[in-house]
């Protein structure tokens, strides 16, 4: 990796799988409100959904609750800055996972899929546009107020803690 590159391009990298991630969730979600049903290919979509979330994306929110927020909450502090609104943040989403996933619990109840099909719309649409708005915020905003705000010896750790998996 070159050394001028961001010491946040692997979060930035995780960010672009993410969203096409979420366009396969979307396509799921909006094929299920126009057939009311949800065949065997959308039951495994929707798993793959829970396991995306619970795998990949809260692992990449405890690695920048971890290795970016504390640093930066040194050097600008957390309340009224965007320290405090991207832990906000977080905690948000992980709130919506967890609903996510008893939607999907729901869809295998007795009482028919419409209704949790229409559950499952509601929070994964949610979770979709809150989660474009959170990755563009860490993009245009947070990276770059730590590359401006944090000395370069902090910013050469977090590039290094970012570059293990
Ligand atoms: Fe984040
Ligand atoms: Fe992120």
């Amino acid at each position: 990796m070159a050394e001028d590159a961001s010491p946040f391009q692997p979060l930035l990298d995780d960010h672009e799988e993410f969203l096409a991630k979420l366009h396969e969730l979307e396509a799921v979600l909006d094929e299920m409100m126009h057939t009311r049903e949800a065949n065997e290919a959308n039951r495994e979509l929707l798993d793959e959904a829970v396991r995306f979330f619970e795998e990949d994306l809260l692992p990449h929110f405890a690695r920048e609750d971890a290795i970016v927020l504390p640093p930066l909450e040194a050097a600008i502090g957390r309340f009224g800055t965007l320290v405090n609104v991207v832990a906000y943040e977080h905690e948000e989403i992980r709130r919506e996972v967890a609903k996510f996933r008893e939607a999907r619990a729901g869809l295998d109840a007795s009482r028919g899929p419409w209704p949790a099909i229409q559950e499952l719309n509601r929070h994964g649409i949610f979770a979709i546009q809150f989660l474009w708005d959170h990755f563009r915020k860490e993009k245009v905003s947070l990276f770059p107020t730590a590359v401006r705000s944090l000395p370069a010896a902090e910013l050469d750790a977090i590039r290094a803690a970012l570059a293990q998996d």
